[in-house]
């Protein structure tokens, strides 16, 4: 397993900023989620930093659906970075714990109308409409909440980056935004533009999600900046910003190659600056989106190793005490990852093992084909880069409740999120 900077191994057994992770499983029990807030702190402040330019304002969200806890909250308002939400949930969260909601960016197909109305009547800042529709109903709520309501369209440009199926999310048939390419396009960007209680800002698009070629987002630039141009020439409606989404890819295993957004952001930046200037675009304002490259490398979960199998045809598993229910991806997407025995950090690899999770699913397999040390339960495997799209899918499914989750930080570690207790699974039950 390729090793965070807060990682080390140290007296044969692998480390977490100096913690050693039998103390902290001994301390909180398994599965457990772990997220270190230095590394988070450190991401975070080097993207606003790359973003920074005299050009225009620029402003890093994060897209909250990656990992949103009350103590992510707190750390998204601490570093004051605008929060991408999709849901009233998200809104609520991340204004009761201190997010100003201006800094928020509202997305979603088909939100609903009592979610519309919070958002106005709780200050969002910006509403990313999805579709023509939601341009009728955003405007009417905000003229009964007696609002005008700062709004971006999103955009479908068409550009497919190279990524999983369902995580691409803008081909053509794409079920998010407005494509470039419908004939209404200006029709329902001119109603946006004329609403009485919206006042329409700019475009968003998000090409998909764990994207390796920067190539593709300097095509989804030139292509919206352009598309930008032609409505400013045509329909006399001027763009002030641009949201470029999310996406940056991260690395799972040694087949993803991600570039290093730090140094990706400022060329970028220079891109969007040329091609406004070549296209006569007053841009304003530049936004991105990030989620997974933000939080994943500051995820991993530590799972305790119990019954091992081999099967009539030969296959060695490994079972853990999560599952699927904290870890849907590898089932959802085949997404790939890596682990280590912690406690045997220095033992050869001599073993491929299947780990598989404990929900009644064949499908629960966390990890396909891994080369480990020869295990014997008990021991404790720790998966990294879970920061991501782990938490925040996390389900009861067989009632298996849901972990807890604890934040590192330098020499301290404490509780986030507690163990879910039955009770506490019953709790909406009738
Ligand atoms: C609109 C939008 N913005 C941002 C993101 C975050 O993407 P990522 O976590 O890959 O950076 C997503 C992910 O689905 C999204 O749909």
């Amino acid at each position: 397993m390729r090793l965070e900077k807060y990682q080390n191994v140290q007296d044969g057994r692998l480390k977490h900023a100096g913690h050693d992770y039998l103390e902290l499983a001994e301390t909180y029990g398994t599965p457990l989620y772990i997220f270190d807030e230095a590394s988070f702190r450190e991401r975070v402040k080097g993207y606003q930093q790359a973003m920074e330019t005299p050009y225009f304002e620029t402003e890093v969200l994060y897209a909250s659906k990656a990992l949103l806890t009350k103590a992510i909250a707190r750390l998204i308002s601490e570093l004051g970075i605008g929060q991408d939400v999709v849901s009233a949930g998200e809104i609520f969260t991340g204004i009761h714990n201190g997010v100003n909601p201006e800094k928020m960016y509202f997305h979603g197909n088909n939100k609903l109308n009592q979610e519309i109305r919070y958002a106005i009547e709780n200050n969002v800042g910006t509403i990313v409409i999805d579709n023509r529709m939601e341009v009728e109903r955003v405007n009417q709520i905000a003229g009964e909440v007696g609002k005008k309501q700062r709004v971006l369209l999103r955009l479908n440009p068409g550009v497919e980056a190279h990524t999983h199926e369902y995580i691409m999310t803008a081909n053509l048939d794409s079920k998010f935004g407005e494509s470039v390419f419908d004939e209404a396009i200006d029709t329902v960007i001119q109603r946006l533009a004329t609403a009485e209680n919206l006042n329409f800002a700019g475009f968003h698009s998000h090409i998909g999600s764990q994207i390796f070629e920067e190539a593709s987002f300097y095509k989804a630039a030139t292509e919206l900046l352009t598309f930008s141009a032609a409505v400013q020439n045509k329909l006399g409606i001027k763009i002030e910003e641009i949201n470029f989404g999310g996406g940056f890819g991260v690395y799972y295993t040694e087949t993803d190659q991600p570039f290093n957004v730090v140094d990706f952001l400022p060329n970028f930046i220079e891109h969007v600056h040329a091609e406004a200037v070549k296209l006569e675009i007053n841009l304003k304002k530049v936004t991105i989106e990030p989620g997974r490259s933000l939080v994943n490398a500051s995820g991993s979960t530590l799972y305790e190793i119990g019954d091992l199998k081999h099967t009539a045809g030969g296959k060695d598993y490994a079972f853990i005490d999560g599952s699927m229910n904290d870890n849907i991806r590898p089932a959802l997407y085949q997404a790939k990852y890596e682990a280590m025995v912690v406690n045997k950090a220095e033992f050869p690899a001599e073993k491929t093992y299947t780990i598989a999770g404990k929900a009644c699913e064949s499908g629960d397999k966390i990890i396909e084909n891994i080369e480990l040390p020869e295990l014997t339960t008990g021991d404790l495997l720790l998966v990294n880069g879970t920061g991501a799209y782990n938490y925040s899918m996390a389900s009861n499914y067989n009632r298996i409740p849901r972990p807890a989750m604890i934040h590192v930080i330098e020499d301290k570690h404490y509780l986030t999120v507690k163990r879910e207790s039955f009770e506490e699974m019953m709790m909406r039950e009738i």
